[in-house]
């Protein structure tokens, strides 16, 4: 399944930059499941762009939801959401039809695509399509709400400015839920000044985010193939410009002893716990009770104003080019509604699996 993911909750994401519309299918969310279009707005916010430092395409996200809902509920039959594209500037991506942006998809979409696929504003990779995705995800998120599993994610650092790391991950994912710039120390003004500067120098920076997902209970997830790391990066490196995700210390292990490594159980209350959480909530890719704990790096944006060397991938040919247009010099913001809505999915669907898809299902009619 090329562009869909997940096996009890199935999502296919379509669209293009600049076609008239972007959507996700859902095969299928439970029937009853509550569809409360204020929180999808309201996670589509997240997402949307903001402010001088970011790009200057404003879309309203103005959704409509054509099947799988009806009265605030879904149906249990297949649910399409669809947002229309309206600030489209398509002639800003003509000068360069065939010349391939450095460190963008122009040139893996053709040789992919053969020519035939839509190139305008980058099509179908534009980071545009993660709305839909944020979209469903916000279904999701309340899915897992109702059974007592929360998710956020904040910006670990940008361009080199840190922010510290979950300590209290239970507390910490909600106060973050209703920041648009979700970090858990003041450092959001040292960070926009850090992609400013970017900017101004037609340059861009990239950086890290944090996720933890509470509530699970011990035991989900597979050993081997189906283990919750691989299910969830499989689905977190879908995000564009995402290159590498880490659980618990991830990179830090190598640089350890066993003794500082490992999580020493106790029991805490009749439940079982760890007092450190350097594996990040996951044991032989089983969930051990502790919460799910990731990071992600984000790569710079690949469209900067500078000038760059590239190619002319239909003649063959080097050549030089300067990329106009709108575009964010600092995605990392607006990666962590998606991170949280692939998250959501992902999580929801592996339950789904487990439980049945009727696990999620609202009291009947
Ligand atoms: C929310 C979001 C917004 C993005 N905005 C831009 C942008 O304005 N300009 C750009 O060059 N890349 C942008 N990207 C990143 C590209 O989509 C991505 O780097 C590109 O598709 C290549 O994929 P890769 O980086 O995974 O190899 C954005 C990604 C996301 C998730």
């Amino acid at each position: 399944m090329k562009n869909s993911f997940g096996q009890s909750i199935t999502v296919t994401l379509f669209g293009e930059s600049h076609s008239p519309y972007i959507g996700a299918v859902v095969d299928s969310f439970a029937p009853g499941v509550i569809v409360d279009e204020e929180v999808i707005r309201a996670a589509l916010n997240k997402r949307r762009p903001r402010g001088a430092g970011e790009t200057q395409r404003r879309e309203s996200d103005e959704f409509r939801i054509v099947s799988g809902a009806v009265g605030g509920r879904t149906t249990g039959t297949p649910l399409c959401l669809l947002i229309p594209n309206t600030d489209v500037k398509s002639e800003d991506y003509e000068s360069f039809s065939s010349l391939a942006r450095p460190s963008h998809a122009d040139f893996t979409a053709e040789a992919k695509y053969h020519g035939f696929q839509d190139k305008r504003g980058g099509g179908h990779f534009s980071g545009r399509l993660t709305a839909a995705l944020v979209a469903v995800g916000a279904i999701a998120r309340q899915m897992l709400g109702q059974k007592g599993v929360y998710l956020g994610t904040h910006v670990l650092s940008l361009g080199g400015v840190r922010d510290v790391k979950f300590t209290d991950a239970e507390r910490e994912v909600k106060d973050i839920a209703s920041m648009d710039f979700p970090v858990l120390s003041p450092v959001e003004d040292e960070m926009l000044s850090r992609v400013e500067e970017a900017r101004k120098d037609g340059d861009s920076v990239g950086g890290v985010t944090e996720t933890a997902i509470v509530g699970l209970e011990p035991g989900l997830g597979e050993p081997w193939f189906d283990s919750i790391e691989s299910v969830l990066s499989h689905a977190l490196f879908s995000i564009g410009g995402i290159k590498g995700v880490q659980f618990g210390a991830g990179f830090a292990f190598g640089e350890m002893n066993g003794s500082e490594a490992n999580d020493a159980f106790y029991v805490d209350g009749g439940k079982i716990k760890t007092k450190t959480n350097n594996n990040g909530g996951i044991n032989g890719g089983i969930t051990n009770g502790m919460p799910i704990i990731f990071s992600c790096a984000v790569k710079p944006t690949p469209s900067i104003s500078k000038e760059q060397d590239t190619v002319d991938y239909v003649k063959g040919e080097n050549a030089r080019m300067r990329i106009s247009g709108r575009h964010d010099p600092a995605i990392i913001r607006r990666v962590c509604p998606v991170i949280d809505a692939v998250c959501a999915l992902t999580i929801a669907d592996m339950l789904a699996a487990r439980y049945g898809t009727d696990y999620f299902c609202g009291a009947k009619k």
